[in-house]
């Protein structure tokens, strides 16, 4: 039997923490079989009490699959490029003072904006905001399936534009640079779309998402945000109040998720993030 144990969320039934399994130390093949079953059924895994450096953190995080580096440079780690990091801390310690990623704060499934989006993403916070720093997640899954059928049926066929330099605009980040909008030209993926592994239907959108293919753009936006509005709703959020030395992991075909704000000036808040390549969405 593996040593692995599953508590399920309280809250939503979406999610699930992880106990029982020291994710710096060699798994098992029995043990990380039972993460990965974990991760899919639940969605989002919570793992407590980790003590990770960034080299396990990769070895852990390559088990699932091959990595991929970040469109922004300037975020990936100098020794470890696919091991990203986003904080409010420079490299000397002192607070920078503000949030440096603004696109994190808004709802978003990961690197949407080219034709293999991430499929797992695995992140660790050396530094923890005490206050504020959340990580919400929204269940896509359920939240298309609470739909009515003659939406289902409206949406389903539909596809939305995803663009890395819309995104930013949208996001009020520094504009994306020549070379970030030439690695990421727009790409349309299915506004719903099948979980290859689960097989379930989940409305696949966020900040990434600019509009919908040959509609209007207006028409397009507006009905984005109504899905958001939809999709984020309480009842479909689990809020991942961070621990020190939690570990977070996530399933992109099928949740959305952002930061909550906390106070850049005064708290320090430092994310690694490691991040496996996923498939074209179907
Ligand atoms: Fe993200």
């Amino acid at each position: 039997m593996s040593e692995l144990i599953e508590i399920k969320a309280e809250t939503t039934g979406f999610g699930a923490e992880i106990g029982g399994v020291d994710l710096g130390s060699e798994i098992s093949d029995e043990a990380f079989a039972a993460i990965r079953a974990a991760i899919v059924k639940h969605k989002v895994l919570v793992f407590r009490e980790q003590h990770l450096d960034d080299d396990k953190h990769l070895a852990f995080a390559q088990r699932f699959g091959p990595l991929e580096g970040h469109i922004n440079r300037s975020s990936r780690h100098s020794d470890l490029p696919k091991i990203q990091i986003f904080g409010n801390v420079d490299g000397d310690g002192n607070i920078i003072g503000y949030h440096p990623e603004k696109g994190t704060l808004v709802w978003h499934t990961d690197k949407s904006y080219v034709a293999t989006p991430s499929l797992f993403t695995i992140l660790r916070s050396p530094a923890v905001a005490r206050q504020g720093g959340d990580t919400l997640f929204a269940d896509m899954v359920r939240a298309y399936e609470d739909l009515d059928a003659a939406e289902q049926t409206r949406l389903d066929g539909l596809r939305a534009v995803h663009d890395w330099k819309r995104s930013r605009e949208k996001s009020d980040e520094r504009a994306a640079t020549a070379d970030e909008i030439a690695a990421a030209p727009p790409v349309d993926h299915p506004l719903i779309r099948t979980h290859p592994e689960t097989k379930a239907r989940a409305i696949y959108m966020g900040n990434h998402a600019s509009h919908i293919l040959d509609w209007d753009q207006g028409d397009g936006e507006a009905l984005l945000a109504a899905l958001e509005r939809h999709a984020t709703q309480e009842k479909y959020v689990y809020r991942h109040q961070w621990r020190d030395n939690d570990v977070l992991m996530w399933d992109n075909r099928c949740t959305i998720h952002c930061v909550t704000g906390y106070d850049a000036a005064k708290e320090r808040r430092v994310v690694h993030r490691a991040v496996v390549q996923g498939d074209v969405p179907v």
